[in-house]
């Protein structure tokens, strides 16, 4: 087995969580509202009626939640920031409270000799913002630059490593077109137009950080499958291209000064309409790097069913694939043919994180141990795979584990749990799973 030196001194090992996922009190010390609390006000929206409640705690316990990170041995601890915590209402008045807790987060984990990695925006848009249009309305790039300022005005003087927006696709995707998420929107027309927004924001984003500390490490965290069409029909072969343009391309070009995807879906021309005069400059920004979060595989088949894309996933449920808690079709190999297409395409790109990485199997407890040798198996898997495309000069240069203790999974509830460390929801005891003990054992300096 490979061990951490093999990576490299200046490799990054990483743990990642997010504000509306962990920390609970979401209406304490003046916080505002996020579609994510609205979303979940509805118990029906959130499998198995779970509620959200105090999640596993991180306001208060986010001391704990820090030094439990150093104790397993890891270098960098990656987190969000709310916010409707810095700005209740999305821009105008501060909650100055929200400040104070962002800070001792912060001086914590420098405290204990950890590298804050700060995600700014991790889906929880202000309710208010979303009442007048949120990701479609293009305002949003000028709410969304008044709150990346503060954020780096507020922290930048400790904080050098921003992440400024996790996942487009996801919150796009699955919140602006699908409906399934929140703000619960359907329809191409509101997709197209927060991916052009959210494409804008992030350029803005990445200039307004680097505007007021031009030595700032300035990223982005995007999402990736390994995509393959289901057989080698032309017609499913094509498809698999054009999901494979929608997941794996259609961030990373535009803001690479490339456009959109549209060379594999024509009619992907549809988003030149809500361009404005001196967009296709707006939308570049040269980042510092590109973090990649791979978690499954997608197997694709042609289909009427989607417009421009005209592409479906085969449900990996009718395939048996090795299915997680969430059904979805876990391949840790993808992850290095991900890695070495990315690198040959944009060469461009000098620096590439694994911003996320994990899994939700069943954990079984045993007195008081956690066994879940899937989960440590996995992360070896996807260890190896990143090392293997590493030897092969792709430039990866960190691993961060999600999560490390387990966490609210969206609109999947509580069941999905991705921790290294389990969460007792009911006491909040926090207690470290194999996949933790492993990560300890693997981390530990020479
Ligand atoms: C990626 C997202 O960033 C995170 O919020 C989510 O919990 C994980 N995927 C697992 O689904």
């Amino acid at each position: 087995m490979i061990n951490n030196n093999n990576f490299g001194e200046d490799f990054k090992w990483g743990v990642t969580i997010s504000a509306f996922q962990n920390e609970g009190a979401a209406q304490i010390d003046e916080k505002g509202l996020s579609i994510w609390d609205t979303f979940t006000a509805t118990k029906t929206n959130v499998k198995n009626g779970d509620e959200i409640g105090e999640s596993c705690g991180f306001y208060t316990k986010y001391e704990d939640d820090i030094q439990l990170t150093k104790e397993l041995g890891f270098d960098s601890f990656r987190f969000s920031i709310s916010w409707t915590r810095l700005l209740p209402q999305g821009y105008g008045e501060i909650n100055h409270k929200g400040i104070e807790f962002y800070n001792k987060v912060i001086n914590c984990c420098l405290k204990n000799g950890l590298n804050p990695w700060v995600t700014i925006y991790h889906w929880d848009l202000p309710q208010k913002l979303e009442d007048n249009g949120g990701w479609t309305n293009r305002q949003i790039i000028d709410w969304f630059s008044e709150y990346v300022k503060l954020c780096v005005k507020s922290f930048g003087d400790r904080v050098t490593n921003w992440i400024v927006m996790n996942e487009p696709m996801t919150f796009v995707g699955l919140g602006y077109f699908m409906g399934y998420h929140a703000p619960q929107r359907i329809g191409i027309t509101s997709f197209l137009k927060a991916a052009h927004h959210a494409v804008l924001a992030m350029a803005e984003g990445g200039r307004m950080i680097r505007n007021l500390y031009p030595h700032a490490n300035i990223g982005i965290g995007l999402s990736c499958s390994y995509v393959k069409p289901i057989n080698q029909l032309a017609k499913n072969k094509k498809a698999a291209l054009r999901m494979e343009a929608l997941l794996n391309r259609f961030f990373i070009e535009p803001l690479l000064g490339l456009g959109y995807p549209s060379d594999v879906m024509p009619s992907l021309q549809l988003i030149k309409s809500y361009f404005k005069k001196g967009d296709e400059h707006l939308i570049a920004f040269d980042f510092d790097f590109i973090g990649l979060q791979y978690y499954f595989r997608v197997v694709a088949k042609y289909s009427l069913s989607r417009p421009i894309l005209f592409a479906d996933e085969v449900s990996p449920l009718e395939r048996k694939s090795n299915l997680n808690v969430m059904n979805l079709d876990v391949y840790p190999k993808g992850i290095y043919k991900v890695l070495k297409q990315f690198h040959e395409r944009y060469p461009q790109v000098k620096k590439i994180l694994i911003s996320e990485s994990g899994v939700c199997y069943p954990d079984f407890q045993i007195a008081n141990h956690i066994h879940d040798v899937r989960r440590k198996k996995y992360h070896q898997n996807i260890l190896k795979n990143i090392y293997k495309a590493k030897e092969e000069n792709v430039p990866v240069e960190g691993y961060f584990v999600w999560t490390l203790v387990d966490n609210f999974e969206w609109k999947e509830g509580f069941e999905p749990r991705f921790g290294i460390v389990y969460t007792n929801y009911t006491t909040q005891e926090r207690i470290i799973k194999n996949s933790g003990l492993w990560f300890k054992k693997f981390l530990r300096k020479a």
